[in-house]
């Protein structure tokens, strides 16, 4: 372990002397909560987070990195996706995105600067591994110079393997994640990047999302590579759990006291009439779908039984092979959380629906292989740029679910690894974006986060998703998550008033007592 990150792993790092409480092995029913209501203390006032909590910010490759096919990068699924007709907005690509190839060590001393303590960065297999052959020394080399120079700055890396840019020639050649040896070529690609940088990076996360990989672009095909097959969109979800399974192995084998673990991304799904046991069941294949056809085989050893009978007619059973469930559920350090929002779930269809989706012309499919009939409607919540409701008590609400169910059983840390908003920023005359709602989003996330803590769950860290405004995929650049303002015409950074304040309470450690807002009636956010 490097002397520089130390200090904030001894923080926050599972005791890799404690015992590990097996996976029961047994799936859990779905029991639905129903949305919170009270007012706790953190609703105002100022909010003290436990010492040593971990203030980060998040990007992708594929979302800022740009620099697609330079020092040796070749295709990736989502370079070739972005040029189909249709699929993406404004058919734009990740070709310069942000450039940080060439200006990471600005982002990194705007993020020092800012007071950020981690970054959550993705290394590209495309660019590491060009075309799934050989290993590409100069695409090492980027990653190399970008954790020294975040090493440099004091600021922990915290590496994801994998944010869906899966070398072309694998999804081209191999029949990319409905093959299962591309598994073991993840996990062998994974040992190439420890191998380089495992000297100085201990905090590994294998998979960001296996949903959004699988699901939206085997089965829904609003990603890359943009299929619309419910039997491949399994077939890739098991791959990717247990890519995920040996690459733990591989990395805790090499280095055991590296922190280890995996994101998921997490929606809360609350029946609509909490009495009809249509809308639950309806709730329960929708959780079954999204959240724990992972969390389940990987932080409790095995598939749920509904979802199983939900989807057998796809031929999920058939790619589950002896030892799988015990590779896929080794253990972790860390679960990362993402979190956005939750839905409202009917087996009736709205009158009016939230389309939170980006508005393309290529037509797709539903991701959920067992969604058919399950609706989800508006609440009638405040809703962001994208139509994603606004809901801070669901994050209170999952990461309780989680500790419980999930992780406390098993020793393992909770760490929201994205949690943002996309808002249209409008830049003042001086080119300042005062972007106030940001800013209460992640103000009132955070409450809720500190709400979950003070009920039991043991939450270590929190990163905004995103330090950068970036390549949104189906979206384009159309949409902004950024604490920072991108110029793409420029590449100007411009810290947003978001990012100004997300940097003081980094440092404080704290989020502070919240100012009234002018039009605090037309925006206000239910409280957790
Ligand atoms: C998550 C992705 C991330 C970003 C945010 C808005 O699903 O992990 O790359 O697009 O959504």
């Amino acid at each position: 372990m490097t002397q520089t990150t130390d200090s904030f792993l001894r923080s926050f790092r599972t005791d890799p002397a404690a015992p590990r409480v097996p996976a029961p092995g047994t799936a859990l029913p779905f029991t639905p909560s129903a949305p919170r209501t009270v007012t706790t203390p953190n609703a105002t006032g100022t909010v003290r987070f436990p010492d040593g909590f971990l203030w980060g910010a998040a990007t992708a490759a594929y979302q800022v990195e740009g620099a697609a096919h330079e020092d040796g990068r070749e295709d990736s699924v989502w370079d070739v996706f972005a040029k189909v007709p249709g699929a993406v907005l404004n058919q734009e690509d990740g070709e310069v995105a942000c450039d940080q190839y060439h200006r990471y060590p600005a982002d990194v001393a705007l993020m020092k600067d800012l007071g950020i303590k981690a970054y959550r960065f993705s290394t590209s297999w495309s660019r590491v591994i060009p075309g799934g052959r050989e290993v590409n020394p100069a695409g090492l080399a980027y990653y190399d110079r970008l954790v020294d120079e975040l090493l440099g700055a004091g600021i922990l890396p915290w590496l994801t393997l994998y944010h869906w840019d899966l070398p072309q020639a694998i999804e081209a050649e191999s029949n990319g994640w409905v093959n299962r040896d591309t598994a073991y070529r993840f996990r062998d690609y994974a040992v190439t990047m420890h191998e380089a940088i495992g000297d100085r990076v201990d905090v590994w996360t294998t998979l960001n999302e296996p949903w959004c990989a699988a699901f939206l672009g085997y089965t829904g095909g609003q990603h890359a590579p943009g299929r619309q097959s419910r039997e491949d969109g399994l077939a890739a979800a098991h791959h990717l759990s247990l890519a995920h399974g040996l690459a733990v192995q591989a990395l805790r084998e090499r280095a055991p006291e590296a922190n280890l673990g995996i994101t998921l991304n997490f929606e809360v799904e609350d029946p609509l009439d909490p009495d009809d046991p249509a809308d639950i069941d309806a709730a329960r294949r929708l959780d079954g779908g999204f959240t724990r056809i992972f969390a389940d085989p990987i932080l409790r050893g095995a598939y749920p039984a509904d979802v199983l009978e939900d989807v057998r007619e796809y031929g999920l059973e058939q790619h589950i092979k002896d030892g799988d469930l015990e590779i896929i559920s080794t253990p972790i350090d860390s679960l990362g959380v993402n979190y956005y929002h939750g839905n409202a779930v009917s087996a009736r269809p709205p009158e009016r629906s939230l389309d939170g989706g980006a508005p393309v012309s290529r037509p797709s499919s539903n991701p959920f292989p067992a969604g058919d009939g399950a609706y989800t409607h508006p609440r009638g919540l405040p809703v962001t740029d994208q139509n994603w409701e606004v809901q801070p008590e669901g994050l209170t609400r999952l990461l309780l679910r989680l500790q419980q169910d999930y992780t406390g059983p098993r020793g393992i840390a909770l760490y929201v690894t994205e949690n943002g908003s996309a808002y249209d920023d409008v830049p003042g005359p001086d080119g300042f974006v005062d972007d106030q709602d940001r800013l209460e989003f992640i103000d009132v996330h955070l409450r809720a986060v500190k709400d979950a803590i003070d009920e039991g769950a043991d939450v270590r860290g929190y990163f905004g998703w995103s330090l950068l405004d970036n390549y949104e995929w189906a979206w384009g650049y159309g949409k902004r998550f950024g604490l920072v303002r991108v110029d793409y015409e420029t590449q100007e950074r411009t810290v947003k008033a978001s990012g100004r304040w997300y940097g003081q309470v980094a440092r404080a450690n704290a989020v502070p007592e919240r100012p009234a807002r002018p039009d605090d009636d037309s925006k206000a956010v239910p409280q957790a």
